[in-house]
């Protein structure tokens, strides 16, 4: 397996480093091959050269069997330069039409949320990711004076929309066999549903982008009996996310409200510090990240949470196939936890390197249970 890193911006490296600390233990302990290739497309290598992405670097990443990315972005560079120029341009030209963001609330960890367990906080928001609002279409007439108007259009094909909701009804079913019944009442399960899918749109407003998701989405049910289907509004979902997030297994969603409410979601699961992604190309490269930022005030300084990129870490094995081994992180991650004492970077108890040195030594090290189970 070769994995190209793009370590990237701020404190982007630091994190990166304790995720490869801990994918070499469970690559390592699990005989899986793997070797890493460090790409600089960064804020730095831009001031220096000019240079941001260019479309051979492109073609050489479809070598890669994943990537790795930490955080792109820089006080230094206007907004938009690095983020549409990189992350943006990675994720389009790749192909990764879909971004997997896994909510789940781990034990000992502090949610804003009153009256919430671990167990109630369990899903997928799997948002699109290569269109809507994103796609850049769009512009100014008139700029700079009374009279300027300014658009930008949220733009879905039918293929598009297709495919991403695909993706999200298998994600049910693969689900359930992991752990089965997310989401659902007693009397849904009594009706033989193993899970369940939620459109999260703006269906009265966006009259025409979310008729054809809300279409394509019925189109497809047919296909998937085992699956209860549910709507939800986007502003709708923002409060059924805080105040009960139970009802929720998988969420689907367009690129924009994608990008918002896993936002407000990473805070019910205890923040930034836990949160990644997967930008997925079910069909080709794939590149997984944490998705909270470069955190520049924080660099250097030995007191960001590097669970969020060795979450990332876990993800990418799960996607190549490695299951034992993404268990493997998935229960040393829980193991630091336990010792923490916050996600936020500063308020941990400890430092980055030091909850990748558990995490590592957990992984290396498996419980007694599991040795025998
Ligand atoms: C994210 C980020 C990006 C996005 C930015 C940095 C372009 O907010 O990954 O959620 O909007 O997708
Ligand atoms: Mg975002």
């Amino acid at each position: 397996m070769k994995i190209a890193v793009v370590k990237g911006d701020g404190t982007g490296p630091e994190v990166i480093n304790e995720a490869i600390k801990v994918l070499n233990v469970a690559t390592q302990r699990y005989e899986i091959p793997f070797s890493y290739q460090e790409l600089d497309f960064s804020a730095n290598r831009y001031l220096d050269t000019g240079q941001i992405l260019s479309d051979d670097e492109l073609d050489q990443l479809r070598q890669y069997d994943a990537i790795l990315l930490g955080a792109i972005g820089d006080p230094r560079v206007p907004p938009g330069v690095l983020e549409k120029g990189i992350l943006l341009k990675l994720r389009f030209e790749l192909d990764q039409y879909i971004n997997l963001r896994p909510v789940k609330l781990y034990p000992n960890v502090q949610t804003p949320l009153h009256n919430i367990q671990p167990e109630d906080i369990d899903y997928v928001v799997v948002r699109e990711n290569t269109g809507g609002l994103y796609t850049g279409q769009g512009g100014f007439s008139e700029k700079n004076t009374p009279n300027e108007v300014a658009t930008q259009e949220m733009i879905y094909s039918y293929e598009q929309v297709k495919r991403c909701l695909v993706y999200a009804y298998d994600m049910v079913l693969k689900r359930h066999a992991q752990q089965p019944w997310h989401g659902l009442s007693e009397a849904e399960k009594e009706q033989g549903y193993m899970g369940k899918l939620t459109l999260c749109g703006k269906t009265n407003v966006l009259t025409y982008v979310y008729d054809l998701w809300q279409r394509v989405l019925d189109e497809l049910k047919d296909i998937y009996p085992q699956v209860l289907v549910d709507y939800v509004h986007v502003d709708a979902a923002c409060i059924y996310m805080i105040e009960c997030p139970q009802r929720f297994d998988v969420i689907v969603t367009g690129n924009m409200f994608g990008d918002i409410i896993t936002d407000l979601a990473a805070v019910t699961q205890g923040g930034m510090g836990l949160a990644a992604s997967g930008n997925i190309n079910p069909n080709s490269v794939s590149m997984f990240e944490p998705i909270g930022g470069t955190a520049p005030q924080f660099t250097g300084l030995d007191q960001i949470n590097p669970l969020a990129a060795i979450s990332a870490s876990h993800l990418l094995l799960d996607h190549l196939g490695y299951d034992q081994a993404a268990l493997a992180i998935e229960e040393g991650k829980m193991a630091a936890i336990q010792q923490m004492t916050g996600m936020q970077a500063g308020k941990m108890g400890m430092g980055t390197t030091q909850v990748g040195d558990i995490v590592a030594n957990a992984v290396a090290h498996p419980s007694i249970s599991e040795q025998t189970a």
